[in-house]
């Protein structure tokens, strides 16, 4: 009696003959992953690689579970490889993200034993929309707005595993990106503070996408919460997106942040797909979004 073959091999470091197969098809972001001789990788087949999994690490340096497929196959034939990579990493929690998820994403992840755990809903609309009717103006870099921005943002998002607890640091790396334009970061306030925000981000057309208006990160001070202002600070951003010549608009969006899920459903957008993520860890707590 032969002995069946392996399902999978398992290397640490990804050796040459297979990363010149997978680097190109994880595409240019995955490559510094990829060649950190940390990687910890598993393929089907060494001498015909069909199915790679590899481990990267996000900014918070948790782990992730990053799957390629050679070709058109189903993500679910990525399964062995992915089962040889979890189990070299049973001492810490393990993240898989799918951009965005199909149904065998999530069949995928149910058959390694993962739990879901967060879901961004990529939200769309046709624009313009209806015009806001809300008194904004123009966020002015190195100006008190840094300040009273960070506060704001950082109360409304709390909660929230990205969006929260921004320094002056990380707001001006995202103020030094190229797409930056305070034209496009709008303010409301109130009662002499600031109430709400909406900061856009123009997306150049791309092979895969029309040009498109994202509105970036929007929100409305707690205190004000409740009060009718998400929907005209929305329109605002969209507004001025439609004003630059953009015919779509689009967000994202936590599937369980309902107030702001209403708020898009509301002014005319859906939802054109969704990103997931499972995780070798127990469910977060629930968390407690509402204003
Ligand atoms: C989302 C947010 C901008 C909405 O602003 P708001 O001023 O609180 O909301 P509004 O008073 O304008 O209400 C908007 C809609 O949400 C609904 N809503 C409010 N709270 C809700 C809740 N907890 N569950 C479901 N719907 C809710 C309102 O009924 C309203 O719908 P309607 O127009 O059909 O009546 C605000 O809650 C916020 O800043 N949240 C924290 C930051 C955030 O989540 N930003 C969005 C990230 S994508």
């Amino acid at each position: 009696m032969t002995a069946s073959p392996p399902l999978a091999t398992v290397r640490y470091g990804l050796p040459d003959e297979w990363r010149t197969r997978f680097t190109g098809l994880a595409g240019p972001d995955a490559a510094p992953a990829l060649l950190s001789p940390e990687v910890i990788a598993a393929v089907d087949d060494p001498q015909e690689p069909t199915a790679l999994a590899w481990t990267g690490v996000d900014d918070r340096g948790t782990t992730l579970l990053e799957l390629t497929m050679v070709g058109d196959r189903p993500i679910t034939g990525a399964e062995a490889v992915a089962r040889a990579v979890l189990g070299e990493l049973t001492d810490r929690r393990v993240d898989r993200w799918a951009h965005p998820a199909s149904a065998a994403d999530d069949e995928l992840a149910l058959r390694l034993g993962l739990h879901p755990d967060r879901a961004l809903h990529q939200m769309r609309c046709p624009l313009p929309l209806d015009r806001s009717s809300l008194a904004v103006r123009t966020f002015v870099p190195g100006s008190a707005d840094e300040d009273s921005w960070l506060a704001v943002n950082n109360r409304a998002f709390a909660w929230h595993p990205d969006q929260g607890g921004w320094d002056i640091g990380r707001l001006h790396g995202q103020m030094a990106e190229d797409w930056f334009d305070a034209e496009g970061f709008l303010l409301h306030e109130r009662d002499g503070r600031l109430a709400g925000f909406c900061w856009t981000k123009v997306h150049p057309a791309s092979e895969a996408d029309p040009a498109m208006g994202e509105i970036y990160v929007i929100a409305v001070d707690p205190d004000f919460h409740g009060q009718g202002l998400g929907r005209p600070m929305t329109l605002a951003g969209f507004d001025w997106l439609a004003d630059q010549g953009l015919d779509v608009g689009m967000l994202y969006v936590e599937a369980t942040n309902d107030a702001a899920v209403a708020t898009y459903h509301g002014i005319g957008m859906h939802i054109h797909e969704t990103h997931k993520s499972w995780t070798t860890a127990g469910p977060p707590p629930k968390l407690d979004i509402a204003p």
